[in-house]
């Protein structure tokens, strides 16, 4: 308990899903957290409920990851509010229904290459004057796809490898200023996202065990399960790993 007590973290796409995870996490650590998300008002629920809670403080901005200017100013005024910055989780993302490349407009990639990856890039420029302050860290969630593709997936899984790729460059980058830098790469996570992508197939249920047995305990990750090792990258419980793609994949890449 405690341990981001003082500290702050920036969750970008907070409001639901593996970012409200993140949230809950600091918050029963005792963390001030700032949500960046376009649903504000499920974020301001989440908040209204954890705030009443504690010991964390939860504040909300409405905010498009895709716009670097909204993005710089909403980090700007966290850290200003908080006083200090000590971790900034890149979080938000969308994933496009499954479409061949040929199906797939460069509209549609150039859209989820701004919302998944240049988001990622932007907000890491914006938050390392901070984070310098306070040798900080820095968390991308990107997703297994970086490094096991997805049918279909094409514009998605690039935009993951994407940030694989810029979660290694950055820490040789900004190693010796002390901010460590690495990315968690989920397999299967029960979220809205997760749930709406189901939705869109003939048999949902169906879709969702299958999701769900693709890991050896025959289930999703909880978003809270993917807060955790969050934490464990933000805290000096983690002070030698950096550069690293964390694989939370519940065994599922196992056994091929
Ligand atoms: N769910 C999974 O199984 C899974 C697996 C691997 C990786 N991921 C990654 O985890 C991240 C979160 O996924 P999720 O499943 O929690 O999604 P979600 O759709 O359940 O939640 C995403 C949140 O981000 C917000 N958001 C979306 N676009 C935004 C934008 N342009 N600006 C600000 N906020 C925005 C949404 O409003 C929402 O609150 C994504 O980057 C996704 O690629 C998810």
């Amino acid at each position: 308990m405690n341990r981001f007590a003082g500290k702050s973290v920036i969750v970008t796409g907070g409001s639901k899903g593996i970012g409200a995870g993140c949230v809950r996490v600091f918050a029963a650590e005792g963390a001030h957290i700032g949500i960046l998300d376009l649903d504000a008002a499920a974020g301001q629920t989440l908040a209204d409920e954890l705030n009443a809670s504690g010991p964390g403080t939860v504040a909300v901005r409405k905010c498009d990851v895709s716009q670097p200017e909204d993005l710089k100013r909403a980090i700007d005024d966290f850290a200003a509010e908080f006083g200090r910055l000590d971790c900034l989780i890149n979080n938000a993302g969308i994933h496009p229904p499954a479409l061949s490349i040929e199906e797939t407009s460069l509209e549609l990639l150039d859209q989820v290459l701004r919302i998944n990856f240049v988001s990622t890039f932007a907000g890491a420029k914006f938050a390392v004057p901070h984070l310098r302050k306070t040798q900080g860290t820095i968390i991308n969630v990107s997703s297994m796809t970086a490094v096991l593709g997805q049918e279909n997936s094409s514009a998605y899984a690039a935009s993951k490898g994407a940030q694989l790729s810029l979660t290694k460059a950055l820490a040789l980058e900004l190693g010796r200023d002390g901010i460590r830098v690495n990315a968690v790469l989920p397999s299967n996570v029960d979220t809205p996202l997760m749930r709406e992508w189901a939705a869109t197939l003939p048999d949902p249920e169906s879709a969702l065990k299958r999701v769900a047995d693709l890991q050896v305990f025959g289930r999703m990750a909880s978003p809270e399960e993917i807060g955790k090792v969050c934490l464990f990258l933000a805290t000096d419980d983690s002070s030698f790993v950096t550069g690293q793609g964390i694989e939370v994949e519940g065994g599922s890449s196992l056994d091929y």
